[in-house]
């Protein structure tokens, strides 16, 4: 059953809503996760795909989802049943949005776990942590590498900052839309772009581009795998918030009148001009300190601090840049915190503070999976295919769930919705008109399944 309920929270305006969205598609997907997949993928090839992804399906997938919300304003299920049945398609439709909020809620999980090692770095930046206290570079690294290993291993320090994350989330959201996710996303999103710029300014002053631009720009096919191209794709969606719930949300927010072209596009640059910078930023460290780029999830959080240490003003930078990274994963926890309050608050009639809690501690409670994969409980490891519950996770939300959804989100908007309806929601140009439909109607879903279906075996190319 569906509640005719809709949603009367709106964006205070068209700007509020590019910073909210901008707010949640930056974040450790861009600085964190983006250098370590591309790292361990070979570089330039891995690149050039993600790009495409970005392009073809990134964007016409994420106007398709704010148009859902904005079509239907209500929370995220009732949102792509309502779209389908206004143009005579099924009800089942609700489960599209519902496997939204259910992704939404397991990224989140692991989510405010990095979130809160970057936290933690800030307070290791201040005590002067990145300096070498030994005499060589070696033993440098040898401490660098126990300050995160000794992080991550350590259960009450992850459940800690992790705690500290979802609880400040919590306290933003109960206060709402306007008072709270938009009053953040103002001070934040502003703070967030003047840092990045002092750290870029810092990277090219103190590191070496050339190794850094020809591993990211000059793509070598033979290192990428299929594998990695699942990993591209996935990523294209993990990094735009898209298949979450997220942007059905906030687009049912936003006030009439809004681009959804326009918005997506600025948002997409947005987002992939800050990855392109966090590789741009971390890789020519990576290279002149003969690291590995295919370190891992560690990449950022051990090879960045070595650096850190021994260049000028490391200290100081180096507690900058975990400000940063903490500011940038925040305003993307608030986001995907809103999806499923939004829904418990619309779909079960919950108030917005009782949703916030029932879906803060919820998400509290599984972030424990992953605390307990990372400190090596034995119940975590090897839950499936030899992963933990942490990667599990992150391979079940990024390489299968978020595509798949996408996948659907293009033949909903592409397919059953009525041309009269995207024409008068997208309005666009003609010619504009057509190649977003293209891309909807056979290239995405296409594209989608091949990949998909190479990756879980059953085709090979
Ligand atoms: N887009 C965020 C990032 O790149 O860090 C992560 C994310 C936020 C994923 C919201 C999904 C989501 F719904
Ligand atoms: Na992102």
């Amino acid at each position: 059953m569906t509640t005719s309920t809709t949603i009367d929270n709106r964006w205070s305006s068209e700007f509020k809503y590019v910073l909210a969205a901008a707010g949640a598609a930056v974040g450790l997907g861009n600085l964190w996760k983006f250098p370590y997949i591309m790292g361990e993928n070979g570089g330039g090839a891995f690149v050039l795909v993600y790009l495409f992804c970005i392009l073809l399906i990134g964007i016409p997938v994420m106007m398709a989802e704010v148009m859902i919300g904005k079509r239907a304003r209500t929370s995220p299920a009732n949102a792509s049943a309502t779209v389908a049945k206004e143009s005579g398609g099924s009800s089942i439709w609700s489960l599209l949005g519902a496997s939204g909020v259910i992704a939404g809620s397991l990224i989140l999980s692991f989510y405010i776990v990095i979130a809160g090692w970057a936290a933690a770095y800030i307070f290791f930046g201040i005590s002067g942590d990145f300096l070498a206290t030994a005499g060589s570079e070696i033993a440098h690294k040898d401490e660098i590498g126990a300050l995160f290993t000794g992080l991550i291993t350590d259960t009450t320090q992850l459940i800690i900052w992790s705690s500290i994350t979802i609880i400040a989330a919590m306290l933003v959201l109960i206060r709402g839309v306007n008072a709270g996710l938009e009053k953040a996303v103002t001070y934040l999103m502003p703070l967030l772009f003047v840092l990045l710029t002092i750290i870029m300014v810092y990277a090219a002053a103190t590191g070496n581009f050339g190794e850094a631009a020809q591993f990211m720009f000059s793509p070598d096919f033979s290192k990428l795998s299929f594998d990695g191209v699942l990993t591209a794709l996935g990523h294209a969606f993990f990094t735009l918030s898209l298949s979450s719930g997220i942007m059905m949300v906030y687009g049912a927010y936003m006030p009439e009148g809004t681009s959804i072209a326009k918005t997506s596009i600025y948002i997409a640059v947005m987002d992939t001009a800050v990855a392109l910078i966090a590789g741009m930023a971390i890789f020519p460290i990576v290279f002149a300190n003969g690291m590995e780029p295919s370190a891992g999830p560690g990449l950022l959080f051990v090879s960045l601090p070595i650096a850190f240490g021994q260049m000028p003003l490391g200290t100081l930078f180096g507690t900058l840049f975990f400000i940063m990274v903490t500011f940038a994963a925040f305003t993307s926890v608030i986001a995907l915190l809103e999806s499923p309050v939004a829904y418990l608050n619309e779909r079960l009639g919950l108030s917005r503070a009782k949703a916030t809690i029932v879906a803060g501690c919820t998400i509290w409670a599984l972030s424990l999976l992953t605390v307990f994969s990372l400190s090596g409980a034995p119940w975590a490891q090897d839950v499936v295919m030899g992963l933990n519950f942490f990667d599990a996770l992150d391979k079940l939300t990024a390489n299968i769930m978020l595509p798949l959804a996408g996948l659907f989100t293009a033949v909903l908007v592409g397919w059953v919705v009525k041309e009269n309806i995207t024409r008068e929601e997208f309005g666009l140009s003609e010619f504009a008109y057509k190649a977003v439909m293209f891309c909807l109607r056979y290239l995405s879903p296409v594209a989608i399944a091949i990949v998909f279906l190479q990756a879980v075996g059953f085709i090979s190319l």
